[in-house]
């Protein structure tokens, strides 16, 4: 079959968040599974490309040219269409947010842009000679994708998958005239939301199928607390939504062969996880001691994470015999606050904040464990990266952690399934004491290594979870469209 993978970010070539990983790894797994599958994404400034970059095709899309090359993900055979349209990309800057981190002010026109080029790719009227069988669309940078594509006769079959349904590409309706879209998408059952313009609809409306990316996920954005008003609109086509736990690019994150670490280890060779705990102590000029818990994390710094309940537990947990290093850019308090109880409490916390690739695979194999107690998570990434590199993951009981952590309970510590300690009240207590838990655990090193060897003897691959979307693609191929 051929797929059309339509993305905002897809890592090695640009990378904010999990989206990127789950673009840079699940496209892998379906063309291993036989599929002919394309990523279109636009082409930004900051793009980083690893072969030659050549010009596939030129089109005029509402009077701007527009071109589109082609490039290759690396390691593989699958064609990378960049949109080349430097009016809208060519600027310094995330895909999202400009160096000061304000969204782009024209973010409604750059992403239609990216919809309705993708439609003219699907629908092979962009002399690439290539007609898509199916279009597999990405949160709402996509989301119109869809809607247009509704407009088609004999068109490829759609999927949407929700990665984030906080983030919803809500703009004022003036913007519809704007983009000129057609007339008929813009009524209650359709793009508008609350007299706004929703991207994020066009995609739960109009495509043949949405997934998500956890099983509880795709029950928790039923309801209002995750639902975001969308929830009566999610719950009214449950038929039609299907949860997918994400996998894991299992060779880019091997402990065995991963060369950001300073050590190669497996779950035989554990002694050697501390070759990278003391590396990591020495970069961050935190005192080198392999028996102190060290405790990491790698995060965007945002509300959804849970970063408010970290700074809450910091000053009891400081006072404690243990490290703390936290990675991550976001929200300027967050990074304030921190900062601040980073100079009250020398040598026992470290802040980078800003994205660093090589500090983040440094952490997830020099930390012992792993914090995440956020307040939602679709499916989440790094609680599975941890375990495989047997660092503990302590989580909160939601989405895609519940779904892929095993609590440390007797019984699971009793069978060797414990992989983990979930706790479930969203404050601080509750985080707290998930910690104080944790750390009797470390103290009992036979427990801890059980536990580090069940973590690391999971199978987060995309093998399973690939089969899933082929099936899911197999199943809406034959529905008939008018
Ligand atoms: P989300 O997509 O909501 O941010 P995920 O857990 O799905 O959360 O994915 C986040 C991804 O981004 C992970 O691969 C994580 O390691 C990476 N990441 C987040 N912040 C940073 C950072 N500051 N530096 C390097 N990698 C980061
Ligand atoms: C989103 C979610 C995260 C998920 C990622 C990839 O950014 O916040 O939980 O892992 O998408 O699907």
């Amino acid at each position: 079959k051929k797929i059309l993978f339509v993305t905002s970010e897809a890592h090695p070539f640009i990378k904010t968040g999990g989206l990127a990983d789950v673009s840079g790894s699940l496209p892998k797994a379906l063309a291993e599974l036989g599929q002919d599958i394309k990523i279109i994404m636009p082409y930004y400034q900051a793009i980083k490309t690893f072969s030659k970059v050549y010009v596939r095709c030129s089109l005029r899309i509402d009077n701007r040219d527009i071109k589109i090359l082609e490039t290759h993900m690396p390691g593989s055979l699958i064609a990378v269409w960049l949109i080349d349209c430097p009016e809208f990309f060519q600027q310094a800057g995330n895909p999202y947010v400009d160096e000061l981190g304000n969204p782009w002010s024209n973010n409604a026109e750059r992403f239609a842009l990216l919809c309705q080029i993708a439609v003219e790719v699907a629908m092979n009227r962009a002399q690439l000679d290539w007609q898509a069988d199916i279009v597999h669309c990405n949160d709402w940078q996509t989301g119109l994708v869809p809607a247009l594509l509704s407009l088609e006769d004999n068109r490829p079959a759609c999927i949407f998958t929700i990665h984030n349904l906080a983030y919803q590409g809500l703009f004022p309706s003036s913007v519809l005239t704007s983009l000129n879209l057609p007339g008929q998408l813009w009524q209650p059952e359709g793009l508008e939301f609350h007299s706004m313009l929703s991207f994020i609809k066009g995609g739960l409306v109009y495509a043949d199928r949405i997934t998500t990316v956890s099983p509880s996920y795709a029950q928790e954005i039923q309801n209002a607390e995750f639902g975001y008003g969308l929830e009566g609109l999610l719950s009214h086509h449950n038929e039609r939504l299907l949860g997918i736990i994400n996998g894991i690019d299992v060779n880019e994150w091997n402990p065995e062969t991963d060369s950001y670490l300073h050590k190669h280890y497996n779950s035989d060779t554990l002694n050697q996880k501390q070759d990278n705990k003391t590396a990591l102590q020495n970069q961050l000029s935190l005192p080198i001691n392999n028996n102190i818990p060290l405790i990491g994390l790698i995060s965007r710094l945002v509300e959804q994470k849970g970063i408010d309940l970290i700074l809450d537990c910091l000053p009891e947990l400081l006072t404690m015999p243990v490290q703390f290093v936290l990675l991550g850019s976001g929200d300027k308090v967050y990074e304030q606050q921190l900062h601040h109880l980073m100079d009250l409490h020398p040598g026992k916390m470290s802040i980078t904040i800003g994205y660093n690739e090589a500090l983040a695979h440094l952490i997830e194999a020099g930390a012992d464990i792993f914090l995440m107690p956020s307040r939602f998570e679709p499916c989440g990434l790094n609680q599975m990266y941890s375990q495989r590199y047997g660092t503990i993951p302590i989580v909160r009981k939601t989405g895609g952690l519940a779904d892929t952590v095993i609590d440390s309970i007797p019984e699971t510590i009793a069978n060797n399934t414990a992989t983990g300690v979930v706790f479930n009240a969203a404050n601080a207590s509750a985080l707290m004491e998930a910690i104080k838990r944790t750390l009797i655990l470390y103290d009992m090193c036979d427990i801890w290594e059980d536990m580090q060897k069940n973590a690391m003897s999971a199978d987060f691959s995309w093998q399973q979870s690939a089969k899933q979307y082929l099936a899911l693609y197999n199943t809406i191929l034959p529905l008939k469209r008018h």
